[in-house]
Order: C-alpha cells, then sequence, then structure tokens
C-alpha cells in the first residue's frame, strides 16, 4: 500500500508506479498531452493496480465519443479484475467510470461524491464531477462540489492550485465574478500554465464586458500553452470572442484559421472532431455570420465531422453546433437524418442521464437552429420559447449558450415581435452584467428601442 501526492491510499507497492499516477493525475488536471502515456508508464510498472486501470478508462471517456467507449470498457474490465484487495475508493472509482460508460451521468457523480465525503483530497473526483456538472448546465451543483472539498485543501498539497482553479470557473458560473477573478488569478500565479484558472478568468472578463483586459490576459499567458490539448483551441476561441467585441473580425478569421480550427494542426489532425473543437468553430462562424461577416467555405470540413457523428449523443451540447454545420451547409437529409437519431435516442432511453433532455430540450432547439437558417422565424419561437428557461441542460458555459439567446432574439425581432425582443433582451441584461449591451445584439437593440 502507497498514497498518492494527496495523502490518499493506493492499492500498489510499486513506488514508480505511484510516480507516474500522480502524474497522470496532475496531466489531465492540466490539460496535458501527456496523460496516457503516464498512464501506460503506470500499468508497466504494475499492471494490478485497479486505479490506474480506471484512470486508463477515464480518459477515453473525457474525449465524449461513441467511439471510445469500448477502450473505457476495456480498462473497466481489467480495473475490475484487478480490484480484489483494492480499498473502497478506489471500488467507488470503478463504480464511477462504469456509470459514465453507460451514460448514467448522474450515478458517476454520485459514486464521485460519495468519494469526496470521505476524501475531498481526491483530484479525480472533484475534477471528473465538475466536468460532468459543467456539461450538465449545473452550475449550482458544480460549485457547491469543489467548496464543500475546499476546507481540505491548503497551499502545500499538490492540486491545490487546480481546486482554485474549480472554485473560480465554479464562481463564474454562478454569477460571482470577483470571486472567480480572485481565485482564478491566484491558481494562474501558482501555475502560469493553468488552463482551467486561465479559462475561468477569461469568461469572468467575458461576462463584464472586459474585452481588452480579456486580450491582454489571454495574450500575456499563451506563451505558457505548450504540450496541451485541445483544451487551448478553446482559449483562442475566447480570445476571439474579445476581438468579435472589438469589431475586429480580420483578426477572428485569421485566428479560426490559425489558431481554433487550423486543419494542419496536429491537435487537429490527432482528434479532427473533438466535440469542443466543433462547438468552438460553430459558435463562431454561427456568430460571424450573425454579424454580416463572410466566412467562406468553411462550413463544409466541419458538416462532414458533424454528418459522421450522426447518433452519437456522447455529449449533447454538440448536437445544436452539429444542425448549425448542416443548415449553413444546406446539408437538409444530414439535418433530417441528425433529428431522427435524436428521436430514437430519447425513444429507446439511450441508457442515461441525457436522453430526456435530447428529446425535450436538444431536440427542438436543433430543429430552431435549422429554421432560424431557412428565415422561419415564427417556428423558431414556437419550438424555443417552451423550453427557453431548460436550455441551461444542453451543458455548457454561459457565454457558450449565449449563441442560443442571439439566434431566439434575432427570430423574435425579424417575426415583428418587438416585445418578446424587448422582454428576452432584458433577461440577458439580467443574466450578464454586460447583458445584452454587446455586438450579437446590436441589432436587436436598435430594432427595439
Ligand atoms: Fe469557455
Amino acid at each position: 500500500m502507497r498514497t498518492d501526492a494527496q495523502g490518499l491510499a493506493l492499492t500498489t507497492d510499486n513506488d514508480a508506479a505511484v510516480t507516474a499516477f500522480d502524474g497522470a493525475v496532475e496531466a489531465v488536471a492540466k490539460y496535458r498531452l501527456d496523460a496516457t502515456p503516464l498512464v501506460k508508464a503506470t500499468l508497466a510498472a504494475d499492471p494490478g493496480f485497479a486505479l490506474a486501470h480506471c484512470l486508463k478508462g477515464y480518459l477515453p471517456m473525457l474525449a465524449s465519443s461513441r467511439a471510445t467507449l469500448p477502450l473505457a470498457a476495456a480498462a473497466l474490465a481489467d480495473g475490475t479484475a484487478a480490484a480484489t484487495g483494492a480499498t473502497a475508493r478506489e471500488r467507488r472509482h470503478l463504480g464511477a467510470l462504469a456509470a459514465w460508460q453507460r451514460g448514467a451521468l448522474d450515478d458517476a457523480v454520485v459514486a464521485w461524491e460519495a468519494i469526496l465525503v470521505e476524501h475531498p483530497t481526491d483530484l479525480l473526483a472533484l475534477r471528473l464531477s465538475h466536468f460532468i456538472y459543467f456539461w450538465l448546465g449545473r452550475a449550482a451543483d458544480m460549485r457547491a462540489s469543489t467548496e464543500r472539498a475546499a476546507a481540505a485543501w491548503s497551499p502545500p498539497t499538490p492540486g491545490y492550485g487546480t481546486v482554485l482553479a474549480m472554485r473560480a470557473f465554479g464562481a463564474e458560473e454562478c454569477g460571482d465574478y470577483q470571486a472567480a477573478e480572485a481565485a482564478g488569478r491566484h491558481a494562474v500565479e501558482i501555475d502560469p500554465g493553468d488552463l482551467w484558472a486561465t479559462h475561468a478568468v477569461a469568461h469572468a472578463l467575458e461576462m463584464q464586458g472586459r474585452a481588452d483586459e480579456g486580450v491582454a490576459w489571454l495574450d500575456g499567458l499563451a506563451v505558457n500553452w505548450g504540450g496541451r490539448n485541445h483544451m487551448i483551441h478553446h482559449l483562442w476561441w475566447h480570445r476571439a470572442l474579445f476581438h468579435l467585441e472589438r469589431g475586429e473580425t480580420d483578426t477572428v478569421l485569421a485566428l479560426y484559421d490559425d489558431k481554433i480550427r487550423n486543419l494542419s494542426a496536429p491537435l487537429v489532425l490527432a482528434i479532427p472532431d473533438l466535440y469542443i473543437d466543433i462547438q468552438n468553430a460553430a459558435a463562431l462562424l454561427w456568430r460571424l455570420e450573425h454579424l454580416g461577416v463572410a466566412v467562406g467555405a468553411r462550413w463544409g470540413e466541419l458538416a462532414d465531422k458533424a454528418e459522421a457523428r450522426i447518433g452519437d449523443h456522447g455529449l449533447i451540447f454538440t448536437l445544436p453546433h452539429y444542425m448549425m454545420a448542416f443548415a449553413a451547409a444546406g446539408r437538409d437529409q444530414a439535418a433530417a437524418r441528425l433529428l431522427d437519431a435524436m428521436r430514437d435516442f430519447a425513444a429507446t432511453g439511450g441508457g442515461g442521464t441525457q436522453a430526456e433532455i435530447v428529446g425535450a430540450v436538444a431536440l427542438p432547439v436543433c430543429a430552431a437552429v435549422l429554421a432560424h437558417r431557412k428565415d422561419e422565424h415564427a417556428r423558431v419561437l414556437a419550438l424555443m420559447l417552451p423550453v427557453h428557461a431548460r436550455i441551461v441542460e444542453l451543458g455548457g458555459s454561459h457565454a457558450q449558450r449565449d449563441v442560443f439567446n442571439q439566434l431566439l432574439i434575432d427570430a423574435a425581432v425579424k417575426s415583428g415581435r418587438r416585445d418578446l425582443a424587448r422582454s428576452l433582451l432584458d433577461t440577458v441584461n439580467a443574466a450578464w452584467t454586460v447583458g445584452a449591451n454587446r455586438r450579437g445584439y446590436t441589432h436587436a437593440r436598435a430594432a427595439t428601442a
């Protein structure tokens, strides 16, 4: 028996395995590319280390793709076979992986939270529950989970900065921008390469309309992003949003081609259809076109990637982004197939937490995205207004979901529903410090004045 970097018991007697395992957990927390080789090194040192098999299964789950589910299932089987003599905490992790792998996201977070009651310094349980809460749109749970554990963490504990970063992002999504910025900046002082803390502060600045500071913040930290995974594309996406707000659309397009959706970049070549990349790209092209900027043929390759993912509901926030690509590229058949696959998933239960949300929320939102492109604005309103309050359940951040506010309010304006548009603008104003006082709402503000 050994202990991990946070002092929790590990069922292994191999020091090399412990060192590599601690490195792998840190790599996950810091979005580093060496998580997979470190897990491999862990299991090479001790093939009977159950929690390392579990971590090997968590990694492909983070890709949120049906293509990687068999990898997670194989690791789960190996971990289960090795779990004789493992601690209750380690066995609970295997239970969480089993739940996650079958799509039972609620059961997975229950398992991680059960671990955290006894072991609040379990960095994996904290980080993964944070991830799932985020993609279920449960900001209050995301914040509460980290805050419950926070008292057990102090600066000397490895991973302290990661916990600060999670506290920062939880605070930001709950509208506490001051707390978010303080915790996020503190984490970046500890490690300038802390992407999640960098990201939390970028969000806090975005929500307050501080575009100049946002550009400076990300510009000053980008030097630390080497050896990181696709999360860096999302940080470039945030930077593009700041430039968009400054009216620098040429810069936004250049960032799109060079940093956000560079099809020649090694990360994109390795995984060309990762959910976060598709979301970044589609949402940015949509916002550009909404401002009247021509984006050329950029939609086509996104639509290609999306067609290959029809029927994959691993991360449902991506679905409306697939539809943005189909609608923009004029792929009506693909759009119909996407909606059919979502109906099937919802009807059969899909085995998990997200099936009801797909049927009740994602389906009308996707149909509305298509209708908006076809200028069927009354239909957009009929589809989206009944589920407006539930769009949060698609997951993602306020900043990401804002594209749906822009779409809905645009449809209200173009339907001649000025009072409705004004009321929806008020909702945006209530939710954000900078509210609808942004470029994406310029036309709607003018039309309702
Ligand atoms: Fe973000």
